[in-house]
C-alpha cells in the first residue's frame, strides 16, 4: 500500500513539475480580525483569507508582483516593486483597485503612520511619504541602499536597509538602521549593525518604544573551512533603546549545533511579551519569551557581539511548521500566521503560550514546482546544509550579492574575494573571479559539497542549475520609462567610443569576454592578478566593485581606481563625462 502511494505521489510529481510555474508565493500578510489578506508574488495577486471558514473568499489580481501590504481602516495598501514602483490602493468591501500611484524602483513595507503611508523604494533607495486623504506623494527622500522594512518608535521611523553599503575590506562591514523624525520627514542618522550584519530583513516597534530587527551576522573573516558552531552564517537579533545612536545588543538566535537560518521576519504579540521570528532557511518560527531575554539581556556583558550560541537555550521555542520557506509574520487572536512560499500554504501557530500547534491552511488544491521552482527553493533551503547553519541565499540573497567577501577554499586560503551575483552565471564560462571553476555547474556542485557541506543527489544540483539558468535581470532604476536617460545615453557613447576604449574587453550582450586579464587590480592577499572580466548586467544592485569589493561606487572604479589607464583610457574625461559613463553603466 505505502508502496502504491510512493509510486503514485512520485508519478504526479515527475507529471507536475514539466507543467508550467502557475506557484502562488505568498509574501506577505495583512490582517483585521479573521480576515488576512495575503500577498502572492509569482500569482500577482491578493488573496483574501477567512481564518474562520477557513476558505480563500475573494481575490484580486494585479497588474504587477505585490511585494507589501498595509491596512488602514477599510482600505488595503499593495506595493508593487518591478519592473517599476507602484502603489495600489483597494477597496477591501469590494475588492476592487481603486487607485494606482506610480512610485520608484523596489516599492515594498509599506507602512501606515498616522495620515501617511511610508513606502520604502528598495532598488531607488529612497523612501515615499504617501498623504492617505489624496493619495499623492508629497515627500521622496533618500535613506540609502536597500530599505526593505521600516519601525515606528517615539516620532522616529526606523529604516532596515537589507545590505552593507561599503567597501568589503573596510574596518567594519555592515548593514544599517537609519533614522529619519517623520515630523520633518529628514534622515536624522544611521545606526551601524555589528561587523558581518547583512541581509536585513525586517524590524519591528515593541510597545515600550525598542526596536528589534532580524539579519545574518556572517564570519566572512574567517576561512571556510568548516561551519560548526556558527563558523560561517548566524542568525541574529538585534535590539535598539529608543533614542539610542548605537545598537543595544545583538544575540544569536542560533542554537549551538543547530543553525536557525536566514531570519526573514519578526513579529511582536500585541502586548510585546512575545516575539515571533519566521526562519526562511529553516521553516521554522521561533517564539521568544521578550521579558526573559529582556533580563538576560541586562544581566550580560553587551559591549561586544555575542556569539554565545546559547543565548536562546530556555527562553525560545523553535517551531518546526510543515510549510517551506517562512517569508513573513502575523499575529492574530487566533494564533500567529506566516506563509510558506515555496508551500502555497500558511500555517497557523496556535497554543502560543502552552504547547504550540501548528496547523496548515493550504491556499490551492495542488501543488506544482517546476524543475528551477524547485532549484529555487532548494537554494533557500538551509536544510540542506550540515546543521542548518545556511543556505545559497545566506550570502546569494535573491540569487545576487551580500555585499561580503569570504574566503572561500577554491582558490586557495587567505584571498578572500566579494560574492558574486548568479544572474546569467551559465551563460558566463569559466565562472568565480579567478575563473577557477570551468562553469556555473561545477560551482553549484561545489558548493553544495565545499560551502554547505553535504552530499545531496544530483537532481538537487539539477535543479539548481534549472533556477540559476531561469534567473532573469531586473530593470535598473536609472531606468527613465524603461529606457537610457539622455545622460546614460552619452555615456554609452563614450563607453562604445574607441578612445575610451571599455569595449575591448566589456563587450557582446553581457559586456564581457569572459577572459582573463591582468588589469592592475591584484590586492595585497592575491595569489595571482588575473581575473575574468565582469559582467555589467545589474552592476546597479551588485556593488562593492571588483573582485575584492574594495570600491562601492562604480565612480571610483573609473576614477581614482583606473589611475594607470589599464581599463580603457579615462583621465581625459571631464567630471560630467565621468558622470555620463558611469548613468550608462548603472543603467544595465
Ligand atoms: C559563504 C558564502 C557563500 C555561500 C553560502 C554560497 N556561495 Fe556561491 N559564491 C560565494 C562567493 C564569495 C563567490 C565568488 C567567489 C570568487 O569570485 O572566487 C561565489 C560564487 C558563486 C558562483 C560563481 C558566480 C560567477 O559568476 O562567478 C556560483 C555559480 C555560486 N557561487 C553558486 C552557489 C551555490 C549554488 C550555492 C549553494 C550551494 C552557493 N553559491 C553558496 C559565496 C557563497
Ligand atoms: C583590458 C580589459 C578591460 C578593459 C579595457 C576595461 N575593463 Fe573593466 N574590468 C576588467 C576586469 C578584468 C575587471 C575585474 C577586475 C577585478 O575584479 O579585480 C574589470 C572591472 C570593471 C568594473 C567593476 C565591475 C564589478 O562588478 O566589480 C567596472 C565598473 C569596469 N570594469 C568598468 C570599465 C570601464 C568603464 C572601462 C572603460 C573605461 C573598462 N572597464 C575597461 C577588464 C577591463
Amino acid at each position: 500500500m505505502r508502496l502504491m502511494l510512493y509510486i503514485i505521489c512520485a508519478t504526479v510529481f515527475i507529471v507536475c513539475s514539466s507543467w508550467a510555474d502557475d506557484m502562488l508565493l505568498p509574501t506577505a500578510l495583512a490582517g483585521n480580525g479573521d480576515i488576512v489578506y495575503i500577498a502572492n508574488e509569482n500569482g500577482k495577486s491578493v488573496f483574501v483569507y477567512d481564518l474562520g471558514t477557513r476558505i480563500v473568499s475573494a481575490r484580486v489580481s494585479l497588474p504587477s508582483a505585490p511585494t507589501g501590504l498595509a491596512l488602514s481602516g477599510q482600505t488595503l495598501y499593495v506595493t508593487g516593486g518591478l519592473p517599476s514602483g507602484v502603489l495600489y490602493t483597494i477597496d477591501t468591501a469590494s475588492m476592487k483597485i481603486t487607485a494606482t500611484t506610480a512610485l520608484p524602483s523596489g516599492a515594498c513595507a509599506p507602512r501606515v503612520v498616522g495620515t501617511t503611508l511610508v513606502v520604502c523604494n528598495r532598488y531607488a533607495g529612497s523612501l515615499s511619504f504617501i498623504d492617505i486623504a489624496t493619495g499623492k506623494e508629497r515627500k521622496r527622500i533618500s535613506v540609502g541602499r536597500e530599505p526593505v522594512a521600516t519601525a515606528v518608535s517615539g516620532g522616529v521611523l526606523y529604516v532596515a536597509q537589507h545590505l552593507p553599503d561599503m567597501p568589503a575590506n573596510a574596518a567594519s562591514v555592515h548593514s544599517v538602521i537609519t533614522t529619519v523624525d517623520i515630523e520633518r520627514g529628514v534622515v536624522t542618522g544611521t545606526i551601524a549593525l555589528p561587523n558581518g550584519s547583512t541581509a536585513l530583513r525586517d524590524i519591528t516597534a515593541a510597545p515600550d518604544g525598542s526596536i528589534i530587527a532580524v539579519h545574518n551576522v556572517a564570519r566572512f573573516d574567517l576561512p571556510t573551512t568548516q561551519i560548526e558552531r556558527g563558523w560561517m552564517n548566524t542568525a541574529a537579533l538585534t535590539v535598539l533603546k529608543p533614542g539610542a545612536a548605537n545598537t543595544y545588543a545583538t544575540v544569536m538566535l542560533d542554537d549551538p549545533e543547530s543553525g536557525a537560518a536566514n531570519p526573514y521576519a519578526v513579529a511582536l504579540s500585541p502586548s510585546g511579551k512575545t516575539i515571533f521570528v519566521a526562519h526562511a532557511g529553516t521553516h521554522e518560527v521561533s517564539i521568544i519569551d521578550r521579558g526573559r531575554m529582556t533580563a538576560k539581556l541586562e544581566a550580560m556583558n553587551r559591549t561586544a557581539l555575542s556569539y554565545d550560541l546559547t543565548f536562546m537555550r530556555g527562553i525560545r521555542q523553535r517551531i518546526a511548521l510543515g510549510v517551506n520557506g517562512p517569508r513573513s509574520i502575523l499575529v492574530t487572536k487566533r494564533g500567529v500566521i506566516t506563509a510558506g512560499y515555496f508551500s502555497d500554504a500558511l500555517a497557523l501557530i496556535g497554543n502560543i503560550n502552552s504547547t504550540p500547534s501548528v496547523n496548515i491552511l493550504p491556499l490551492r488544491d495542488t501543488v506544482t514546482l517546476t524543475d528551477s521552482r524547485r532549484g529555487e527553493m532548494y537554494f533557500n533551503d538551509a536544510k540542506l546544509c550540515l546543521q542548518n547553519w545556511q543556505s545559497c541565499s545566506s550570502c546569494h540573497p535573491d540569487g545576487r550579492v551580500d555585499a561580503l567577501n569570504w574566503d572561500l577554499m577554491n582558490d586557495g586560503m587567505g584571498n578572500p574575494k566579494n560574492a558574486r551575483s548568479l544572474l546569467n552565471s551559465f551563460r558566463r564560462s569559466p565562472v568565480m573571479s579567478h575563473g577557477i571553476r570551468a562553469s556555473a555547474d561545477v560551482a553549484v556542485r561545489s558548493g553544495i559539497r565545499f560551502i554547505l557541506f553535504t552530499v545531496q543527489p544530483e537532481p538537487v544540483a539539477e535543479a539548481m542549475d534549472a533556477y540559476l539558468k531561469a534567473m532573469e535581470s531586473d530593470p535598473s532604476p536609472y531606468l527613465v520609462n524603461g529606457k537610457l536617460s539622455a545622460k546614460a545615453l552619452r555615456g554609452k557613447t563614450l563607453f562604445e567610443s574607441p578612445g575610451v576604449g571599455c569595449t575591448a574587453c566589456h563587450t557582446g550582450p553581457l559586456f564581457t569576454d569572459l577572459k582573463l586579464h591582468d588589469v592592475g587590480t591584484m590586492g595585497p592577499y592575491d595569489s595571482e592578478g588575473t581575473f575574468v572580466t565582469p559582467t555589467f548586467i545589474e552592476l546597479w544592485r551588485t556593488a562593492p566593485y571588483f573582485h575584492d569589493g574594495r570600491y562601492s561606487t562604480v565612480k571610483e572604479v573609473i576614477t581614482v581606481g583606473n589611475k594607470e589607464g589599464k581599463r580603457g583610457k579615462t583621465a581625459q574625461l571631464t567630471p560630467a563625462e565621468i558622470d555620463d559613463l558611469v548613468e550608462y553603466l548603472l543603467s544595465l
